[in-house]
């Protein structure tokens, strides 16, 4: 399905749900510290969540547990929060997705624990400048795929792998809505020009080895296959006559 546009309207509702997702991955990042599980992690969302009048758009997402996503070390994506317990020099991601008032809003930041590692610090830093490249690519008359090719040759030429498979998509009324936004390029996916008033989430995740990931038995936690670790970053952004409005900010 084309896209669809939203009105000036009903992107200011969206900020509105991206205002909350902000503010509630700003409080999350706070209480990241060695010692705290994943599970903890949760219920503070869930906490922050009714207290902004918001509802999770990941719980109950095809049976989804939990109110948001957490991916520690080698976990790449839908990390479901439980009883693992952060230590020092971990990276974990929080990934989350909101409704408010019919809205949707995606935002994931990856937190390190402590001081990771120089080369673990550094995947942190490429894959949020990828974010950013990314971003400064969503300009109206550009395609979906320049936006790929931004964030893949950026990751690639800092020796990192971007992620097949999983990434970004529209947001709206839904969670996801079309179009795919992948992080690299692949031919046999729509390659639609980019329009004022589409908009979506940019979700570069970046493995620090190899590319490959599998599911665990969890059936939603997706780690890579080389068990090194991996970050992700996510805005959703409004395309415009000028730079992409990022309503997650
Ligand atoms: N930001 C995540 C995504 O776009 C939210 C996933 S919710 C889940 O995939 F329920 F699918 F985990
Ligand atoms: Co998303």
């Amino acid at each position: 399905m084309a896209p669809i546009i939203k009105s000036k309207e009903e992107r200011e509702k969206m900020r509105v749900a991206g205002r909350i997702v902000s503010e509630m991955l700003a409080e999350l990042r706070q209480a990241v510290q060695p010692g705290i599980t994943t599970a903890e992690l949760d219920r503070l969302g869930a906490e922050a969540l009714k207290r902004h009048g918001a509802k999770s758009s990941a719980l109950g997402y095809h049976g989804y547990p939990a109110s948001l996503c957490t991916s520690v070390n080698e976990e790449v994506v839908h990390g479901i929060p439980g009883k693992r317990v952060l230590q020092e020099g971990d990276i974990v991601s929080i990934d989350l997705a909101l409704n408010y008032n019919g809205w949707h809003a995606d935002s994931a930041i990856t937190v390190p624990v402590g001081t990771p590692s120089p080369d673990v610090q550094r995947l942190l830093k490429v894959t949020e400048d990828a974010l950013y490249r990314g971003i400064a690519a969503a300009r109206a008359g550009n395609r979906l795929q320049d936006i790929g090719r931004t964030v893949q040759q950026f990751v690639e030429a800092a020796g990192f792998s971007v992620v097949r498979h999983y990434g970004g998509h529209g947001v709206g009324r839904s969670m996801h809505e079309d179009p795919q936004v992948l992080n690299y390029v692949e031919t046999g996916y729509p390659n639609y020009t980019l329009k004022p008033g589409m908009v979506i989430a940019i979700e570069p995740m970046v493995i620090m080895g190899k590319k490959e990931t599998r599911v665990l038995a969890d059936e939603w936690t997706v780690v890579s296959v080389d068990g090194t670790p991996a970050a992700h970053f996510e805005h959703t952004v409004a395309i415009t006559e000028g730079d992409a409005d990022i309503l997650t900010r």
